[in-house]
């Protein structure tokens, strides 16, 4: 099945009004109409509603970063799928690394809240990856595996046709070491023949992206891998230049 390259921004805690205004500018004039790559751009929260105003006729999609499990209700400083989907986000990241790490969310929550995406008909981008002591210890499949189970778990089989997964070794983020292509690749198969082993179609439809210090001197290596369907982008979507040379490696 032929998949629709798909690459992700993740401009994480960066980028205020006069940036994301220059950057757009610059982005939306050397890309023109993005064809057969479909680029997601994914601001903090409070810039949502202002991107999707410059956004209006690119072609260029918006996600969010992050999101709460539940519809409203008294959580302060959250936000919810509902309130998403109203500001016009399509897709929303979930379970990164970062928030894994640094706010402690568990695989259960990471599970909830790719139920609330699929609820309110946000695509989920479940993230997914080893550190570097679990892949010393040869333990990659098993970390992996067990983030899929528990979002399996709570939203079955179905829930990952048309879903996007971003297998990012943590050890890669940030860190300007990039895995190989062929660590990408046995990676992402893994992900994929996991899938298929519970439905061929789920797999088949959904994308597998791959994250970690991705840049503009990588990605078309990273593009030729079978089950490398694109890209979620940190430091180097920040330059509008870099995150479009980028774009490119995966459009072929
Ligand atoms: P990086 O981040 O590209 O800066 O390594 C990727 C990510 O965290 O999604």
């Amino acid at each position: 099945m032929k998949r629709t390259p798909l690459v992700v921004a993740n401009w994480k805690m960066h980028g205020q009004s006069e940036w994301i205004k220059h950057y757009i500018h610059e982005f939306v004039k050397a890309v023109g109409k993005p064809g057969q790559c479909e680029i997601v751009l994914c601001p903090p929260f409070v810039y949502l509603s202002q991107l999707q105003v410059l956004l209006r006729e690119t072609g260029l999609g918006m996600g969010a970063q992050n999101l709460h499990d539940s519809e409203q209700g008294a959580f302060t400083g959250e936000v919810s799928g509902p309130m998403l989907k109203e500001i016009g986000c399509s897709y929303v990241v979930v379970g990164h690394s970062e928030r894994r790490r640094l706010f402690g969310e568990t695989d259960a929550q990471v599970a909830a809240k790719f139920a609330a995406a699929r609820l309110y008909s946000l695509v989920p981008i479940l993230c997914v990856g080893e550190n570097e002591a679990e892949r010393a210890a040869g333990t990659t499949e098993r970390i992996v595996q067990r983030q899929l189970d528990a979002v399996l778990h709570v939203c079955g089989i179905d829930a990952f046709a048309g879903a996007v997964i971003a297998y990012e070794p943590v050890w890669a983020i940030g860190t300007g070491v990039t895995a190989t292509p062929a660590q990408a690749q046995a990676a992402h198969g893994f992900i994929r023949n996991y899938i298929a082993s519970h439905s061929e179609a789920s797999a088949g439809s959904m994308r597998i992206l791959y994250g970690g210090s991705v840049r503009a001197g990588n990605a078309a290596e990273l593009a030729q891998q079978q089950d490398v369907d694109g890209a979620l982008v940190g430091g180097a979507s920040l330059a509008a230049k870099e995150f479009l040379a980028i774009c490119a490696g995966f459009t072929g």
